[in-house]
C-alpha cells in the first residue's frame, strides 16, 4: 500500500511514522508513506500557504491551489482509491473502516485545520472525511498518524502470527482478554488457575467469558450495535 499524506506541518508527522509496527511495514516492504510539505507548492517567495477567510471571522484558511497542485501531480503518477481529509466533522474512525481502508493500494490523506480549508478543496478532490473523535485538534497530522498506524498494522504480513490482529480488542466488536506474565504472583495479586493450566480448552473458553464479561462491563454499545447486525 502507498500512502501520500499531504501537510502543512509535515515535521509532526516524522517520529509516529518512524518507529516501531509502521516503521516494520515499511522496512519489510508492506507499506509505503510518503509525506509531502504544502509549502512546497506555494508559488510567492513567503511560501504562503494560507490567508484570511471571505466573509470575515477568526482563523486562517488553507488556500486552495497548493493542495490542488500537490493532489495533481500525485494523481498524475497512479490511481488512488480515496482522497481522505482528516476532519472532526468526517465519519468517525473505527476498526471496520480500518480494516476496509487496510484493502486499498493508493491513498492521499490531507491534514488541514478545524474549518481551515478552502471548501473547494472538499467539494473537488476530497472523497472521505475522517474523524478520529468528538475533539478538535489542532490540525489534521496527529490524527492522520492515528488513522495510518490503525491500517497499516492490519495489512497482511505486518504483523506477525503472535501479534495477530485478529485478537485485537473490536476485531470482531468484542475488548480483549486480561492478560498477564510472570510472575505467577506479584505483590499478593495471583494470575488467574485457568491461564496457568495448560488447558488451552479451559484457557479458550475463560478469555471469551472475559472478552464478554469486560465487554458488558464497560461498552454495552458494542454489544447492542452487534445484535443490531445479527
Ligand atoms: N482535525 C482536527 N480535529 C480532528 C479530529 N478530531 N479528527 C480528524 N481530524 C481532525
Amino acid at each position: 500500500m502507498r500512502i501520500d499524506i499531504v501537510s502543512a506541518v509535515p515535521e509532526l508527522l516524522k517520529s509516529p511514522l518512524q518507529e516501531s509496527i509502521v516503521r516494520r511495514a515499511q522496512e519489510k516492504g508492506l507499506a509505503e508513506i510518503h509525506v509531502h510539505n504544502l509549502r512546497d507548492y506555494a508559488h510567492d517567495k513567503h511560501k504562503t500557504i494560507d490567508d484570511t477567510p471571505y466573509g470575515g471571522g477568526s482563523g486562517m484558511i488553507l488556500k486552495p491551489e497548493p493542495i490542488f497542485e500537490c493532489v495533481e501531480a500525485l494523481k498524475a503518477q497512479r490511481m488512488y482509491d480515496e482522497v481522505v481529509f482528516m476532519s472532526p466533522e468526517g465519519e468517525r474512525l473505527d476498526q471496520k473502516l480500518a480494516n476496509e481502508l487496510s484493502l486499498k493500494q493508493n491513498l492521499v490523506i490531507l491534514c488541514g485545520h478545524y474549518k481551515g480549508v478552502d471548501e473547494r478543496v472538499r467539494e473537488a478532490i476530497v472523497t472521505r472525511e475522517i474523524s478520529i473523535g468528538d475533539y478538535v485538534l489542532t490540525g489534521g497530522e496527529l490524527a492522520a498518524a492515528v488513522l495510518v498506524d490503525a491500517v497499516v498494522r492490519l495489512i497482511p504480513g505486518v504483523l506477525n502470527a503472535s501479534e495477530s490482529a485478529l485478537s485485537d480488542s473490536f476485531q470482531d466488536g468484542l475488548l480483549g482478554y486480561p492478560e498477564y506474565t510472570r510472575p505467577a504472583e506479584f505483590r499478593g495479586m495471583k494470575v488467574p488457575d485457568e491461564l496457568l493450566s495448560g488447558d488451552h480448552e479451559r484457557i479458550g473458553q475463560w478469555r471469551e467469558e472475559q472478552r464478554l464479561r469486560r465487554t458488558k462491563e464497560r461498552r454495552t454499545d458494542l454489544l447492542e450495535s452487534q445484535r443490531e447486525q445479527e
